[in-house]
């Protein structure tokens, strides 16, 4: 069924305790497929309320439950059962997922490829959770055992809605963690096809909770609940600069993925083909809304007239279309507010910089929140458009002189998530590598992401890292046990 067509409102349930409830308002709302700008579906609106009732569950689950004593391997089996389910149904998670947030239905389809990886990653990592044996100087054994944190609560995006959900569930569960999962408001219905599986698979009810609600209502009630060891969240500065204020009265563990401005720095000495391609890919792919998305794109002077008019001539022929189409490859932006925000930022960047290409609606479109692909050039570092994460298909392009210069330019940001640079001199490339303030920086690429590889940000992109073993690490806590072998009295008094 192509996107745009109007097909049954499907009315979903969440997933509480492995049963599938209403909220206990009743109250619901409405989930949208961007390129149509109609209704899909109605899921429930959690509140307090609701919220309680997942936590009280996961706590339980993780306490009293068959969960509490499930081994690390049983909990391995579990995650490679979901990674099964998830590539059986591949195709239908794919649609959905392309439906509901507007992505071409290829990059969907790797998400979801993605998400199954990262699920049998985390299966495999569940039985190698080590302690140590710390070297005390007393005739006893000084051991570090690491435990399960407890109850997670994990809120995640929109841009990437069944793959986030993973980053988030395999590491906890893998840990021995209970869940109580809100997807964003914009995206519920993956996450919740998806909860179809936990009886199946073997995950006792209550260990994932997936509770569909907005931010305010049901992201901060989950953040402030005494009984949550733990904050996972992605999302916006803004919402995230609130969670940690929030978590403080319940001194809850929190872990932050913020997005960034991230710098994609051209040397002259870049292969110039190459180059484009990087710098078109890093910042339209998935529509821009990506948090690592390379959106201020730095070039050297020599290079640099040729680069922009060789950015706008490619950027031109990018195709834009249904999100269903195999062929599309940028769909429209996930929502009405969405939309509307990246426009603003439009009209920002045509006072601030000179425009090379897009700027507006891609008026080809009778329906749907497209966005042309917009490369602005000229543009000051200090300008709104260098400085905000704009979350949309928008380039600055900066010129630099030298590579003191660009190291200036791109470590002037609030944020520190991801940055590449291009060159061919290996020695420049590192020299740069050691001076960006980034928790991932690429050379010659930008991008790609592995599950065994960690993922997070410098300053204002957060802390703590995804992914990885690093991930795990965030969802254990670390006890430390002195087993004395003296069997005399200690002898003090
Ligand atoms: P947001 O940060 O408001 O939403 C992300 C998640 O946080 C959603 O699940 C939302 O329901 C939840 N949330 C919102 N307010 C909350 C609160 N007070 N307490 C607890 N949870 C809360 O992001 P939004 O509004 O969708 O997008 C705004 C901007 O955020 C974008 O333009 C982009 O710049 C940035 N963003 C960054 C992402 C990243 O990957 N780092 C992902 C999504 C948005
Ligand atoms: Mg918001």
């Amino acid at each position: 069924m192509p996107s745009g067509v109007q097909t049954e409102v499907k009315t979903y349930q969440m997933h509480i305790n492995g049963e599938w409830v209403a909220s206990k308002s009743s109250k619901t709302f409405p989930v949208y497929d961007p390129a149509s700008e109609e209704i899909i579906a109605q899921v429930p609106d959690a509140n307090a309320d609701d919220v309680n009732r997942a936590v009280a569950a996961a706590k339980a689950a993780f306490e009293e439950g068959p969960w509490a004593t499930t081994t690390a391997q049983e909990r391995g089996r579990v995650l490679f059962r979901l990674a099964d389910k998830i590539r059986q149904n591949l195709p239908m998670l794919a649609e959905l997922e392309s439906r509901n947030t507007g992505k071409p239905i290829v990059e969907a389809e790797y998400d979801i490829n993605d998400t199954a990886t990262c699920f049998e990653y985390y299966g495999g990592l569940a039985t190698k959770i080590l302690g140590f044996v710390n070297p005390v100087p007393d005739n006893a054994v000084s051991l570090t055992m690491k435990e399960p944190i407890g109850v997670a609560g994990q809120i995640i995006p929109w841009n990437y809605p069944l793959l986030m959900a993973a980053w988030k569930l395999a590491p906890a569960l893998a840990a021995g963690c209970a869940c109580v999962l809100k997807p964003a408001e914009q995206t519920p219905l993956t996450a919740l096809e998806f909860a179809k599986w936990f009886g199946e698979v073997g995950l006792p009810p209550g260990v994932v909770n997936i509770i569909t609600g907005f931010g305010e209502t049901a992201g901060a009630p989950l953040v402030q609940h005494p009984d949550v060891n733990k904050i996972a969240f992605t999302g916006s500065a803004a919402v995230g600069k609130v969670i940690v204020k929030q978590a403080a009265d319940t001194v809850k563990r929190v872990t932050l993925e913020l997005g960034g401005k991230s710098p994609n720095i051209f040397f002259a000495d870049a292969d110039f083909e190459a180059a484009i391609d990087g710098a078109l890919f890093g910042v339209f792919i998935n529509q821009g809304e990506v948090c690592s998305a390379g959106s201020r794109i730095l070039v050297q002077k020599p290079i640099y007239k040729k680069f922009v008019d060789a950015m706008a001539e490619k950027a031109k022929k990018i195709k834009l279309g249904a999100p269903l189409d195999r062929d599309t490859k940028m769909g429209p932006l996930v929502s009405k507010e969405q939309y509307d925000r990246v426009r603003s930022y439009l009209d920002v960047g045509k006072k601030e910089a000179k425009l090379a290409f897009g700027g507006g609606r891609a008026e080809q479109f009778a329906k749907g929140y497209y966005v042309q692909p917009t490369i602005f050039y000229d543009v000051d570092n200090s300008a709104r458009i260098a400085r905000e994460e704009i979350f949309g298909p928008v380039a600055a392009v900066i010129p630099f002189d030298d590579e003191k210069d660009a190291m200036k330019i791109a470590n002037d940001s609030p944020y520190g998530l991801a940055a590449a640079v291009w060159t061919r001199d290996i020695f420049k490339a590192f020299r740069v590598v050691k001076s960006l303030r980034a928790g991932i920086v690429w050379i010659n690429h930008m991008q790609p992401t592995y599950v065994e590889a960690p993922w997070g940000g410098y300053k204002q992109s957060g802390f703590g890292r995804e992914l990885g073993p690093w991930g795990i690490e965030e969802y254990l806590e670390t006890k430390q046990v002195h087993i004395n072998l003296n069997e005399s009295p200690i002898g003090w008094y």
